[in-house]
C-alpha cells in the first residue's frame, strides 16, 4: 500500500485523529480490538435513527427493512468466508460465545471417555469451555505443546488422535505468539487419521489477517468476532457445516429458535435460527457487514502483505534493543509482536508508553498457559493493522528505548 493510500484510509477512522494526553494516538493494540471506520459508526447511528425495529417479527415497513438488511449481512459473511450456505452462518456475541455454543451443543453429542484435543497456544476462550465440557461429560482433555519458537508440535497432535477423539479445537493464529498454524495441513492429516473427528478453528485472529475459506480449509466449525475485523463489539460468527449443525441440539432457548410451541412440545426452527434465540443484535450485524465490505474494497491480500511488512520492520527494529526477548519467532507469523525487556515488568513498559500516547497491551493476553510455557508473568505486546504506519513503529521504538532507559 502506498503512503497516500494509508493516509486516505486513516481519515476513515475518526479515533486515529484523536490525541491521548495531548499526543497523537499511536494505536498498536489491534489484536485486542480494531478501530472502527466511519461506515461502521455511521451505519449503527443511521439504523437507530431511521430504521429501529425488531427483525423477523413485525408486520410493518421498518421490520421488513431491517430483516432484509440483517439477512443480507448474513450473505456478506457467508461470501467472506466462502461458506456453502447462509444456514451455516450463526450470529453470536463473539468468538467466546461461538465456542461456548459448540461446547454446550455439540458437547451434548459426546459420550463418556471421548477425547477432546486442544493446544497449549489457545487463549482462554478456546481452552476453558473444553475443560468444562470434559468435566461435564467425563471426557478426556488432551493437550498439544509448542516449542520455544512458538511452533505447534503437529506430530504430537497426530499421535494423540485415537478412534475416541471427537473434537480438535485449535487456533489459526496465536494472539500472543503471532504464529500462523498450518491449519489446512493439520485438518487434512486429522481427517486421514480419524474421519469422525470434528475440527473447530478459533479464527479470532485469523479473519482480519488472512483470507479465510472454510470450504478450502474443510473445518467443521470456525469462530470469530466482528470487533477484531473493524466491526462492532458484541457480535460474532459461528460457522458450522450444515450436517453437523442439524444434529446439534439448541444452545439457548426462547423466541426465534422455535417453529412451534405448545405445552406438550416445542419444535425448533430451521438453521441458522435454531441457534439464535431472542432478538438478535441485528444493528451490529448489519454494521459488521459494512466492515467486511470496507475490507473487501481495500483488498484482503493487499492488507495482509502490508501488515506483514509492518511486522517485519518492527521485528528488525525491536531486536536492536538490549536484553529484549521476543516471544514467538516462528517463520510464519502474523501482525503480533510480544516481548519483555530484561527484568523490567511488562506493565511498567505499558504504563510509560501510554503516557507517550502509545496504546499497547500488557499481561497474559487471556492466554495463561502460554505464560506458563515460558515461565513468565506476562509480556508487552504490539499488534498491527493496515492503518498503522512505519512512522508509528519508529515512534513506538523510540518511546520503548526511552522507557527501557528510565526503568533500567
Ligand atoms: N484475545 C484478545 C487479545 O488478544 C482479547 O487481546
Amino acid at each position: 500500500m502506498t503512503q497516500s493510500e494509508i493516509e486516505k484510509i486513516r481519515k476513515d477512522f475518526p479515533i486515529l485523529q484523536e490525541k491521548i494526553y495531548g499526543k497523537p494516538l499511536v494505536y498498536l493494540d489491534n489484536a485486542a480490538t480494531t478501530q472502527k471506520p466511519n461506515i461502521v459508526i455511521n451505519t449503527i447511528s443511521e439504523f437507530y435513527q431511521k430504521y429501529n425495529s425488531n427483525v423477523h417479527r413485525g408486520a410493518h415497513f421498518l421490520s421488513n427493512f431491517t430483516t432484509e438488511a440483517l439477512e443480507k449481512s448474513r450473505t456478506t459473511v457467508q461470501k467472506f468466508i466462502n461458506a456453502d450456505s447462509v444456514e451455516e452462518i450463526i450470529f453470536t456475541r463473539g468468538t467466546t460465545e461461538s465456542i461456548n455454543l459448540v461446547s454446550y451443543s455439540f458437547g451434548e453429542l459426546l459420550q463418556e471417555n471421548n477425547e477432546i484435543i486442544i493446544s497449549e497456544m489457545e487463549h482462554h476462550s478456546n481452552f476453558v469451555p473444553w475443560q468444562l465440557l470434559a468435566e461435564r461429560k467425563k471426557c478426556h482433555l488432551k493437550l498439544i505443546h509448542f516449542n520455544d519458537k512458538g511452533i505447534l508440535d503437529t506430530e504430537e497432535l497426530y499421535n494423540l488422535i485415537t478412534d475416541k477423539t471427537k473434537l480438535v479445537a485449535i487456533t489459526a493464529i496465536s494472539n500472543v505468539l503471532g504464529t500462523v498454524n498450518p491449519i489446512k495441513e493439520i485438518i487434512t492429516k486429522i481427517r486421514k487419521k480419524n474421519r469422525n473427528t470434528y475440527i473447530l478453528i478459533d479464527g479470532a485472529q485469523l479473519v482480519a489477517h488472512s483470507k479465510t475459506d472454510v470450504k478450502d480449509l474443510d473445518c467443521d466449525f470456525l469462530a470469530f468476532s466482528a470487533h477484531k475485523l473493524y466491526g462492532p463489539t458484541g457480535i460474532g460468527i459461528l460457522y458450522g457445516k450444515k450436517e453437523i449443525l442439524k444434529k446439534m441440539p439448541p444452545f439457548q432457548s426462547g423466541g426465534e429458535m422455535i417453529s412451534s410451541v405448545s405445552f406438550e412440545k416445542t419444535n425448533f426452527n430451521i438453521l441458522p435460527y435454531k441457534f439464535e434465540a431472542g432478538t438478535p443484535n441485528y444493528i451490529d450485524a448489519i454494521a459488521f457487514a459494512k466492515a467486511i465490505e470496507y475490507v473487501n474494497i481495500i483488498g484482503p491480500d493487499k492488507i495482509h502483505k502490508y501488515e506483514n511488512s509492518l511486522l517485519e520492520y518492527a521485528t528488525e527494529k525491536i531486536k536492536t534493543i538490549e536484553d529484549l526477548k521476543i516471544f514467538g519467532t516462528s517463520p510464519k507469523k502474523s501482525g503480533v509482536l510480544s516481548f519483555n525487556c530484561g527484568k523490567i515488568h511488562h506493565g511498567d513498559i505499558g504504563t510509560l508508553l501510554d503516557k507517550m500516547g502509545i496504546a499497547i497491551r500488557t499481561g497474559t493476553h487471556c492466554a495463561e498457559p502460554i505464560m506458563q510455557h515460558f515461565d513468565i508473568t506476562g509480556t508487552a505486546r504490539v499488534s498491527f493493522s493496515f492503518y498503522n504506519t512505519f512512522e508509528e513503529i519508529d515512534i513506538f521504538i523510540n518511546a520503548l528505548k526511552k522507557a527501557v532507559e528510565m526503568l533500567k
